[in-house]
């Protein structure tokens, strides 16, 4: 058997590669959370990260790459562990207990993956994959001046929110950084800056909507 079959094959393999895949995803979110929220700083600040952003060429797109790889790893695993779930138990458990993992982002992690794969063909089709006509912080304005796409953002982005919640938290139990002793409140404060995450860039659509003017 291959490294990798093995890899796949072993629940604590996948579940590193889950951590990995999912600490990169992660990482990338803050860093893009971070950018956009130059937009709140007026468009030159805005065109400036931009600008940098591009200026990186070669780099931008070796990023890009490990990004899409990274996705790929990370939804191929949560299908995979998904199915598989079912598989061996078919009915779901008619007592929820009220421990960490059973929260209303933790048992619908399946379900936000799925609404932020769809709202990412949608981001992409609208910022990436167009013939750039108009200067970002236009596109910007263009997009989330619609307030039907706009409603469509804030899902997507609340979706994230609420898949970081639990990933975050998770990702401390999967590092074994829940010790009681020293971080008793780690996984904690991880959920919340998910969901904190989700929300700054809900606050960036809702600012776009309805005081564009204060945006670029
Ligand atoms: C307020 C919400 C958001 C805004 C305003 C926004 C804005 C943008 C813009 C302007 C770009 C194009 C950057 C460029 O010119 O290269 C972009 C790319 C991208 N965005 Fe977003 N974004 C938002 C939320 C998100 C979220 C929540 C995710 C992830 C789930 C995401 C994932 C991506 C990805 C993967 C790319 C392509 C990155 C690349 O090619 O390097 N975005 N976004």
């Amino acid at each position: 058997m291959g490294r990798t079959s093995r890899t796949l094959s072993s629940s604590l393999g996948r579940k590193m590669l889950m951590a990995a895949s999912g600490s990169f995803l992660s990482l990338f979110i803050l860093v893009h959370l971070a950018g956009n929220s130059s937009a709140l700083l007026g468009r030159t600040t805005f065109l400036a990260y931009v600008d940098y952003l591009h200026s990186l060429g070669v780099l931008l797109h070796f990023f890009e790459i490990l990004l899409l790889t990274a996705f790929c790893t990370h939804v191929f695993l949560a299908l995979l562990l998904f199915f598989e779930n079912r598989k061996a138990r078919p009915e779901p458990y008619a007592v929820v207990k009220s421990s960490g993992g059973a929260t209303l982002a933790g048992q619908t992690m399946i379900y936000s993956g799925t609404v932020i794969l769809l709202f990412l063909v949608l981001h992409l089709q609208n910022f990436l994959f167009i013939d750039r006509e108009l200067p970002v912080a236009d596109l910007l304005r263009t997009v989330l001046g619609n307030p039907a796409l706009a409603v469509i953002y804030l899902i997507g982005t609340l979706a994230v929110g609420l898949h970081l919640s639990h990933g975050l938290w998770s990702l401390c139990q999967t590092l074994g950084l829940e010790h009681p002793k020293y971080t008793s409140t780690l996984d904690k404060k991880a959920a919340l800056l998910g969901l904190a995450i989700g929300l700054f860039f809900a606050l960036i659509i809702v600012v776009a909507l309805f005081y564009p003017g204060f945006l670029l």
